[in-house]
């Protein structure tokens, strides 16, 4: 043990470490550990109280004397502070308690989610915004004009029975494609122009596995200077990494639209079946996915553009069948049913989610 001076030097040390420790801490869990550092079986105060024994009998009373007072100190420091600590918890629980109504109703929890053709057409659209596209919808009963003649297809063209729609009583019909929302957005925005359009289309023929009799389509179109095949490809490309969130394979092949030239149809390899073939795809491999093609100089001529100086392309993508094959769904008839339980598990839409094939 130390000379007296040393002593009391040595217990004012633990004092000033015992007082910032009391300051440090937050909880009374923490007040405990500490109280536990200085005056527990190993504390650093408790240490010199043993040592006090092992002093020469004339320091003894002295030192026994020192330390005691120091002992009291703290074991008066640490019972404050937990008093205090006490008070202050007492104070914050009445407070709260004070708060708390058990009358007011528990908060709602959403239920569901999106339906799964809303899911994809928010993400194609979104990518196709990002890259300055404005999203059009048009009228889902739409004119003969605008659902044929303004895309080059007169009422003589035998295009239109691959196209056999619903008629009103009022000259209308119910659109068969998103297409006629090209030349309407032509005439009302002039060219350049890039335009998305999710919606609903409608067609009189019979219904399977991969056709019905309402679907939704997603038409895309962009007009400019210098336009290309090339950036078609590059676009209906982008669509595809967009929804299935990597690169799925594709073929385009040559097909027919009267309001595009050329004309290609794009097709994705089933990822219901993995391409070894099963209704989805009428046992193919591939389902057929988007036409598109470059604008048909007659349509610009409609829209009011000059296709001397500007080209664009177009595409359509049938929406309803790449939902299906985004969320593994086999028939599409499923998508128009009430009870959506059978369409899909909810929790399946926040991710990439494809059968594994039958
Ligand atoms: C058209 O509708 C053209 N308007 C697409 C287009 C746009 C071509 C721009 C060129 C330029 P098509 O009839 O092939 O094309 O339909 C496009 C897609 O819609 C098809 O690939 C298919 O995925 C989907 N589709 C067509 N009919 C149905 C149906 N009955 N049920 C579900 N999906 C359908």
């Amino acid at each position: 043990m130390a000379k007296t001076s040393e002593l009391e030097q040595q217990l004012a040390r633990i004092e000033v470490e015992a007082a910032a420790a009391v300051e440090a801490a937050r909880t009374l869990d923490a007040l405990r550990q500490a109280e536990s550092r200085f005056l527990g079986r190993k504390g650093s105060l408790t240490q010199i109280v043993r040592s006090v024994g092992k002093l020469p009998p004339d320091q003894r009373a002295e030192a026994g004397r020192l330390v005691n007072q120091a002992k009291q100190r703290l074991t008066d420091l640490f019972a404050g502070a937990r008093e205090a600590a006490a008070r202050r918890i007492a104070e914050t629980e009445r407070k709260q308690a004070a708060t708390y109504d058990p009358t007011v109703p528990a908060p709602i929890r959403p239920v569901g989610g999106v339906h799964p053709i809303t899911a994809v057409a928010w993400e194609v659209q979104d990518a196709f915004v990002r890259m300055g596209f404005v999203v059009e919808t048009g009228p889902e009963a739409e004119s003969e004009f605008y659902n044929f003649e303004a895309l080059n297809i007169p009422s003589w063209h035998p295009a239109r029975d691959a196209q056999d729609t619903f008629w009103l009583t009022n000259e209308l019909l119910l659109r068969t494609h998103t297409s006629p929302v090209q030349v309407r957005s032509m005439r009302k925005y002039g060219p350049p122009l890039r335009v998305v359009v999710p919606g609903r289309c409608f067609r009189n023929e019979a219904v399977d596995a991969s056709h019905e009799t309402t679907f939704h389509q997603f038409e895309g179109f962009l007009v400019d200077r210098h336009i290309s095949v090339g950036s078609l490809k590059a676009f209906l490309q982008l669509v595809m990494r967009e929804v299935f969130k990597r690169d799925v394979k594709i073929r385009l092949r040559p097909g027919y639209f009267p309001f595009v030239e050329p004309g290609l149809e794009c097709d994705v390899s089933c990822l219901i079946c993995n391409g070894r073939g099963c209704p989805t795809c009428r046992h193919e491999g591939w389902v057929e996915m988007v036409g598109s093609g470059m604008i048909h100089p007659n349509v610009l001529i409609a829209g009011g553009i000059d296709p001397h100086e500007y080209t664009g392309f177009a595409f359509g993508v049938g929406l309803t069948r790449l939902a299906m094959l985004k969320y593994g769904i086999r028939d599409i008839r499923t998508m128009n049913s009430c009870d959506l339980r059978g369409l899909i598990s909810m929790d399946r839409l926040t991710g990439p989610a494809l059968s594994k094939g039958p």
